[in-house]
Order: C-alpha cells, then structure tokens, then sequence
C-alpha cells in the first residue's frame, strides 16, 4: 500500500532510510495523499509521538557551513562543519559543551527548539510509517534549519541523542472515517440541551455538506491529534497576585470601545485550524500595533501550501506558524495568495511585502509551563493568543453560553479526539451563575457558535485548553 509521510513535503522516498528533511511536495504527491487519507485517514495517528523524556538528555547536532539564508533547502545535509552538543535538561535549560547556557523547549509531540549562543534550531522529530501506523525513534531528528537571531547565516542539522530511547509506536485508532457525508446526531442535541444549561446545542445543517473525514480535518486533522496533552503548571502565589489586579471581565473586542478583532473566518474542508489561529493572532496584534491603522487579513493559504513547518491541510501547529514561520519567512496579505482550502503547490505572489514576528514563545517560556493565571495576563498585557484544546463530539454543535464537555457522541460518525486551535481574545465571569469563562474565536464561519466565537469554561483546564497557549511579537 501507499505509503505517505503525513508531514508536509516530507520523505515520500520510502526506499531510503537516510535522514531528510522535508521538502515540497508536488501536487502529485498532495493528491496521494489526500487519497490516502480519504481511505485510510480513519486510523490517523501521530507519526511522530516524542515525549518529554525522550528528548530530555544530552544530543550530538552535526550542522552545515553557516552560510545559507531563509531560502535553504535542508533535504540534503550538507558536509557537516560544526559538532555540537547539546544537555537539555529540566525544566528548559540547554547547555553546551562549553557550559554556555541557552533554552529548549518541546513543540507538542512534534519536534524541540533550542536556542543557544544566539542561534535557534528547530528539527521534526524523526519517524517511519505513516497515517495508520507509525513508530517515532525520538533520539534522531529528521534535518533542520538553523540560523542566528538575526535570521542570518542560516545552515542545516540533524541531531542525535547520545543515549537511545526505545522506538515508541503510535497507538492505534478503532474508529474509522467513512467518505460519506457527515450526519448530524438530532437526539444527541437534546440529549446536550437536556442534561445541563450551561451551554446550548443545535444541529448545523451545513456540516452535513462535509464528508466525516472533512468534519475530522476541520477541528485539527491527523498532524493535529496530540494523544497526551501537557497538564497546566501549578500557579505561583506571584502569578496569583499578579491576576488580582486584572479586571473581572475582558475582550479584545471591546476594550473602550474599540475592537482590534479580524473578522471571523471560515476554513472549510482543510485542516487549517492552527494557520487561522495564527493569522487571526498577527492580525490582531498588529491592529493594536497599529492602532487599527493596519487592519491586514494575512494569507493562511500561504502558510498552508509554502511552509515546510507544517503539514499543510492535514495540520499542524501555531508555534512553528505565528512563531518560527512567521519570524523566518514573515506572512503576507490575504491577496498575495488567495485562501483555496487545498493542500496546492506554493504559488504566492512573490511581489508582495512581509510581515514579521520578532519574537514568540509558549505562555509560560516552555510547552509545559502555561497556566490559567500566565494566560490571563499575556491575554491583558500582549493581546490575543491561539489556543489548543481538545474536540469532543458534542462541541461541533455549540449553538451558545460556556461549553464544558457533556460525553455525549454523535452516534452516526463519532470523531477521534483532535487538537484544535483557536484564538484567545476574552474572557469573564457568568454575572447569573458565577461560572468563569474564556472567549474565544473560531474559524468555523460567522454562522456558528456566537456570531463565530464560542465561551468555554475557565480555570479547570477544559478539554485542555489551559494548557498550550502562545504568544508572539508582530513588528507593525
Ligand atoms: C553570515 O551572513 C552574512 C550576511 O548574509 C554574510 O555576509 C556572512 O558571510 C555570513 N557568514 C558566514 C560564516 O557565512
Ligand atoms: C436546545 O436548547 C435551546 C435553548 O434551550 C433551544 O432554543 C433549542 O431549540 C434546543 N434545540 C434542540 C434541538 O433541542
């Protein structure tokens, strides 16, 4: 059977076993593997899977000459001119031979940054296999890109680590998508509205124009399921005080009056979410840079067809968009490269001008170190923030009010967990029940939820979402 590499461009090559990085696919390939997908995408599973532990530890990085810039293609690596090693240890520190210090962190399950001695380098995390059944060697990397702060003098890497972890294969899913259309599940919806008030539910009528691999793609794809998200850390009496002096109820929709918010978007049968959390994140950041002077839509086909840090339409994180793409290539405006919902070849039009991000990280520094408290004060202090959490079934059919998970399924298509991302623009305080919310906007169209957003319950972690947020630095 065809065997496709879920990663964007990645080695489709599966006759050699040489590490590789991941280069563009051609149409060609998009088409197998949207092929593949259709058939098999039923048992998705994470092909790389890299816990903490495994990537903790000390690592060789064999790097290139030091002389290439954003353009570099890292398929191939190069005559090595640099050893490196690296201990990154707890919680994210990073040490050289040198005994120079820097910082580290994990991207998901996805790879691991590490920046040191004014670089950054950021690898995939290497594995075999593909959408139904996988095994990540998480001491080895597939190459990467290096460059300087400055985004100079970039090079290629790989690394590997001096002690080895045991091959972790990805667990296996029983469910399976069939290419049929998506069916709303009617006595579900009462069954939601019945047992709670919370939050409202209503059966869309225009999911059931997506088939239930396309209802899969839109809340995350298989480049997006995250079979153990990281806990939130404990908040610090610091970090508790700190919160005190923040109001009961914000939204970067109306701060006196004034929204800083893009209009919502909608990004159909793609699993795109984590580019449109991205976008909607600079967009925001920049209107308030700007003072609504700027209002840009950015392109999300851009980063969806043109970055190797992706997986395109089957996923993919806002860490490696909104940050690492976003200060490595920059994001152009919504007509430079028009919105398609496919995986197509890059074609943005080269003419246009960039926008950056100078610099961006994890709520809390690292993945791992998030909280409600951090989030709400990134939220206050910096502005909006994509999101991860976890869709269940019965958030597809929010209708309105503070969702919670109900464990309700829908029994015509009951979906795989996936991790989808959304942006952080509020949050409050029920004023009749007291329950504490956050807001957040969705790409789903205006026509869902409320008028596109939706209030998920804060302060006990929601489907995750307390977890992994993110924030980054746009220069206006
Ligand atoms: C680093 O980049 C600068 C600017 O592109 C270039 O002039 C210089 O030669 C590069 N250094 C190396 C070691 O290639
Ligand atoms: C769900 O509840 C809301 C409000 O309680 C109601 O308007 C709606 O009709 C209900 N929908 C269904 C399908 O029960």
């Amino acid at each position: 059977m065809l065997s496709v590499q879920p990663q964007r461009g990645s080695v489709i090559r599966t006759s050699t076993k040489s590490i590789t990085t991941l280069p563009s696919l051609s149409i060609m390939l998009v088409r197998a593997v949207l092929l593949a997908v259709c058939v098999t995408l039923v048992r998705s599973d994470t092909p790389a899977n890299c816990l903490y532990e495994d990537i903790r530890g000390t690592w060789t990085f064999q790097e290139t000459e030091r002389s290439g810039d954003s353009s570099l293609n890292c398929d191939q690596l190069g005559p090595v001119v640099h050893t490196k090693t690296f201990t990154l240890s707890f919680p994210d520190t990073a040490t050289d031979e040198l005994g120079n210090e820097g910082t580290w962190t994990m991207i998901y399950n996805q790879g691991f940054e590490v920046n040191i001695n004014e670089r950054s380098y950021f690898a995939f995390s290497y594995y075999e296999g593909d959408f139904t059944s996988s095994t990540s060697f998480c001491d080895r990397t597939f190459n990467g890109w290096s460059r300087d702060k400055t985004v100079r003098n970039w090079s290629c890497f790989s690394a590997q680590k001096n002690t080895k972890t045991t091959p972790r294969v990805t667990r296996k899913v029983k469910n399976s998508l069939p290419t049929r259309a998506f069916k709303n599940d009617h006595k579900m919806v009462e069954e939601i509205n019945g047992s709670q008030t919370s939050w409202r539910a209503k059966a869309y009528p225009q999911h059931e124009k997506y088939t239930v691999e396309e209802m899969f793609l839109r809340a995350g794809g298989p480049g997006s399921v995250l079979p153990s998200p990281p806990s939130p850390a404990p908040a610090t009496p610091q970090q508790k005080a700190r919160v005190s002096f923040l109001p009961e109820n914000f939204d970067w929709r109306d701060v006196e009056g004034v929204n800083y918010v893009s209009d919502v978007r909608d990004q159909a049968s793609c699993g795109s979410c984590y580019v449109f959390a991205s976008m909607a994140q600079l967009e925001a950041r920049l209107r308030m840079a700007t003072r609504n002077q700027r209002q840009d839509v950015f392109s999300t086909q851009d980063a969806v067809s043109c970055s190797t840090l992706s997986q395109g339409c089957m996923g993919g994180f806002a860490y490696l968009i909104a940050g690492r793409y976003a200060v490595d290539q920059g994001v152009v405006a919504e007509e430079c490269n028009p919105y398609t919902a496919l995986d197509d070849a890059c074609d943005t039009d080269a003419s246009c001008a960039r926008t950056y991000v100078s610099q961006y990280g994890y709520v809390g520094g690292y993945y791992g170190a998030c909280n409600e408290e951090l989030m709400l004060q990134a939220l206050v202090e910096n502005g909006p923030l994509p999101v991860g959490y976890m869709v269940y079934d019965d958030f597809r059919n929010y209708e309105g009010g503070i969702y919670h998970h109900t464990g309700f399924k829908n029994d015509f298509n009951p979906l795989e967990l996936t991790s989808h991302a959304v942006l952080l623009v509020g949050y409050g305080v029920d004023s009749s029940t007291g329950e504490k919310y956050w807001t957040c906007k969705n790409s789903w169209g205006a026509d869902w939820g409320e008028g596109g957003f939706f209030r998920i319950r804060r302060g006990t972690n929601e489907c995750s979402i307390e977890s992994m947020a993110f924030d980054a630095t746009v220069i206006p």
